[in-house]
């Protein structure tokens, strides 16, 4: 796949891959590179960590309940400003999709000492789509995230990028990825153009206007002269993207974009990303709050304690999910007649006298069959509506 940014083909790492960083995965005294703390969004030169000038750590508040109230996907069509301003600051897509697989974890798995932080995880990220990464706090994300951005190295197992092993052939393949690895680490006393200067500098400059278009892209160009401690939340994780953009990347890895926002900045976000895909990009992205990837991504992985548990279209884990709910007359008997099949030992009363129960094979009418036949012809039959987030609790939660 050739990258369309051919000025920049060959261009330092986004992020700094040194051996020092990859030979201290798993020390519990990390360098400096390892993000054990935050540091810099996006490391982009060939000169050492410690001959930049040293960013203020932009503070990332987490678990704002309210990023769990969204608004519905279809109040957040794409205005053709926003559309107008992707197309001005993104440089045209390659030619076709590129690689169906753009990121694959393969048999992956992370040891920090004698903990397990990730095993044997085995996923795709195909070119063109947003790929959600699922899983409550300490399920694996950022371990996973920064062994694809070779920041540290698997216990074993490997991560294929744009088809070569990251840890082997970063230097290939990192200049194509846009990392913003959990709190972006900004320099507080710049203002946020001088900030995307500074970044862009390590590349050898960027396109003329490429600066202004990336603000007006993550909608800081009013702000843009200001210095970034006076920033919100929201302006400094879009900040933060803005230079993860600089290099025009074709594949985004961002981890927990939107931890912390408010309903607007998360939403802001997601409106982002959907242009960036839709011109092309594909995006890795990691949450632990369903709703705030639900009505974004293509497909999502769900992981719990290190471990893939489902991967999967959203809507599949809607419709594969749920009991069957049963409106029958004598609800007693029929519930005897299923307890007797061996699908059907779960099936139980609801608190309005309606059977919840499983299927054979999961096929409703099969259902309604097994039933009829034996003189329980259902008023209705239907899937039990649950709340999404129920079930991505049930499958990441404790109690399954
Ligand atoms: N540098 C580290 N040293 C020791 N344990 C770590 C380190 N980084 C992560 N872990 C552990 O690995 C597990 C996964 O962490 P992490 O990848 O940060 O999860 P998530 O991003 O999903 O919240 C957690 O139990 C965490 O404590
Ligand atoms: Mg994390």
């Amino acid at each position: 796949m050739q990258h369309s940014g051919g000025r920049y083909r060959g261009a330092p790492l986004p992020v700094n891959r040194t051996t020092r960083e990859l030979s201290s995965a798993g020390r519990s005294s990390p360098h400096p590179e390892v993000r054990e703390e935050p540091a810099p969004v996006a490391w982009v030169g060939p000169t050492s960590p410690e001959s930049r000038p040293k960013p203020d750590h932009g503070h990332v508040g987490i678990g704002d309940p309210s990023a769990q109230e969204l608004d519905p996907a279809a109040s957040e069509g794409q205005s053709p400003e926003t559309e107008a301003k992707v197309a001005t600051a993104m440089d045209h897509p390659p030619n076709g999709k590129g690689p169906p697989t753009v990121l694959a974890a393969h048999d992956l798995s992370k040891r920090f000492g004698s903990q397990v932080a990730v095993e044997h995880l085995n996923l795709e990220v195909h070119a063109g789509e947003i790929f959600g990464f699922l899983g409550p706090n300490g399920a694996g994300k950022t371990t996973t995230m920064r062994m694809a951005l070779g920041l540290i190295r698997p216990t074993s197992g490997w991560v294929e990028v744009f088809g070569q092993d990251v840890a082997r052939h970063g230097a290939a393949v990192l200049p194509k990825v846009g990392p913003l690895v959990e709190t972006p680490a900004l320099y507080l006393h710049l203002s946020g153009r001088d900030n995307l200067k500074v970044f862009a500098a390590p590349l050898g400059g960027v396109p003329p206007g490429r600066i202004e278009s990336l603000l007006e892209l993550v909608d800081l160009s009013e702000r843009q002269r200001d210095r970034v401690g006076t920033y919100s939340l929201g302006m400094r994780q879009r900040l933060g993207l803005a230079i993860s953009l600089l290099h025009n990347p074709e594949l985004l890895v961002l981890d927990e974009p939107a931890n912390g926002l408010d309903p607007a900045g998360i939403k802001s976000i997601r409106s982002l990303l959907r242009q960036l895909r839709d011109f092309g990009k594909t995006v890795f992205i990691s949450s632990h709050v369903l709703g705030e990837v639900e009505r974004l991504c293509d497909r999502v992985a769900i992981l719990r304690r290190g471990q893939l548990i489902q991967v999967g279209r959203i809507e599949e884990f809607r419709d594969s999910a749920g009991p069957f709910v049963v409106d029958v007359e004598d609800a007693q008997g029929a519930l005897d007649l299923l307890h007797c099949q061996p699908w059907g030992q779960s099936a139980r009363l609801d608190g309005q006298g309606r059977i919840l129960t499983e299927a054979p094979g999961g096929r409703g009418r099969e259902l309604n069959s097994v039933l009829s036949r034996a003189g329980f012809v259902p008023d209705g039959i239907g899937r039990q509506q649950r709340d999404l987030e129920e079930i991505f609790l049930e499958l990441t939660g404790d109690a399954q």
